[in-house]
């Protein structure tokens, strides 16, 4: 079973990633790093900044693969064609990002409200892009229900791999992932298939290992962030330990602020790690607001050495 590090916008970052790895590597674990989504720009000029995220210099290690937000089919073929000349061979396309502003566009999970133009996008995308093509799903907009007449679309591409998170985009990431819907559209599915969705320990992981052996991979999103570990323990190696923690979160820490050449931005950046990260020290909930509360880089490191004082969960 391959485990994945799913994208997640302002966590899963160049930075993010070299950190995990520095601190969490273990053999094969994660398989892969899904880098979070860049839009391809309608000009077709690559803006450096943005390209700078997914530089191979920036990326050594396990394989990254970008993704791609996007609605225009041939415009996406065009990116992917770029991100091939840097050397990538598979693009993921994201149908599952919720957020209003990006629905809004029909892109990600917006999407998936009109099964035709899915369809056409699909086709222009593989008509004019080679290599290895992977798709991150949702099950639809409204109800899971909706997800039969999508995966009838999927299944006519050749798809490398189709991870679903088993929500609908109205639900956001309230409620729980429905694996109830997942295990009943898995039959359907012609190509290897991820599971992804509220993985947040190695049980679960395993859980999920023996009810579904005909996956390719499972990827894990929020429930790394919160143990870093996670995949490390899942394959028979160590829990996160303070010092692992330590070297971990200064990393980070050090370099969000050379790359944003700022320290009071590293602390914003900062404070979306220790939302879920925070869990692991036991009582820490008492210093959550003062985390929230720090805008000078002496106040958060201040609370940062606090949180540290305590006993690990
Ligand atoms: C802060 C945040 C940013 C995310 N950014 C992306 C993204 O760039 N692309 C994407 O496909 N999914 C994105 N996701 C969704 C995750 O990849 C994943 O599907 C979701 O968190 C469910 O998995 P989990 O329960 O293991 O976290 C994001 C999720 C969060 C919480």
């Amino acid at each position: 079973m391959n485990y994945y590090v799913a994208p997640m916008e302002g966590l899963t970052d160049r930075v993010w990633r070299q950190a995990h790895q520095k601190w969490f590597a273990f053999p094969g674990a994660p398989a892969r790093y899904y880098a979070p989504f860049i839009s391809p720009p309608e000009n077709r000029v690559l803006i450096k900044k943005k390209m700078a995220e997914l530089s191979p210099a920036a990326n050594p290690g396990a394989p990254v693969i970008p993704q791609l937000l996007a609605k225009d089919g041939e415009l996406a073929a065009w990116m992917i064609g770029e991100l091939r000349k840097l050397g990538y061979t598979e693009v993921n396309l994201n149908f599952g990002c919720p957020s209003g502003t990006v629905t809004a566009k029909g892109k990600g999970s917006g999407m998936l409200r009109d099964p035709g133009k899915l369809d056409a996008f699909l086709a222009a995308v593989f008509a004019n892009a080679d290599g290895p093509i992977s798709v991150k799903t949702r099950l639809g907009v409204e109800k899971p229900e909706e997800f039969a007449a999508i995966l009838d679309i999927y299944n006519k591409y050749p798809i490398s791999e189709l991870t679903i998170h088993p929500r609908v985009m109205r639900q956001l990431y309230r409620g729980e992932a429905d694996r109830a819907a997942f295990a009943a559209a898995l039959p359907g599915c012609t190509m290897p298939v991820c599971y992804n969705g509220d993985v947040v320990t190695a049980d679960d992981l395993h859980g999920l290992e023996a009810q579904f052996p005909g996956l390719s991979g499972i990827m894990v999103g929020r429930g790394i962030i919160a143990d870093p570990a996670l995949l490390r323990k899942a394959l028979g190696g160590a829990g996160a330990t303070r010092e692992d923690l330590r070297g971990y979160l200064d990393d980070l820490y050090h370099g969000y602020t050379e790359l944003f050449g700022s320290a009071g931005c590293a602390v914003s950046r900062m404070k979306g790690h220790w939302f879920y990260l925070i869990h692991k020290f036991e009582g820490a909930e008492k210093l959550e607001k003062q985390l929230r509360k720090a805008r000078e880089p002496w106040e958060y490191e201040v609370v940062v050495n606090q949180i540290f004082t305590l006993p690990m969960v």
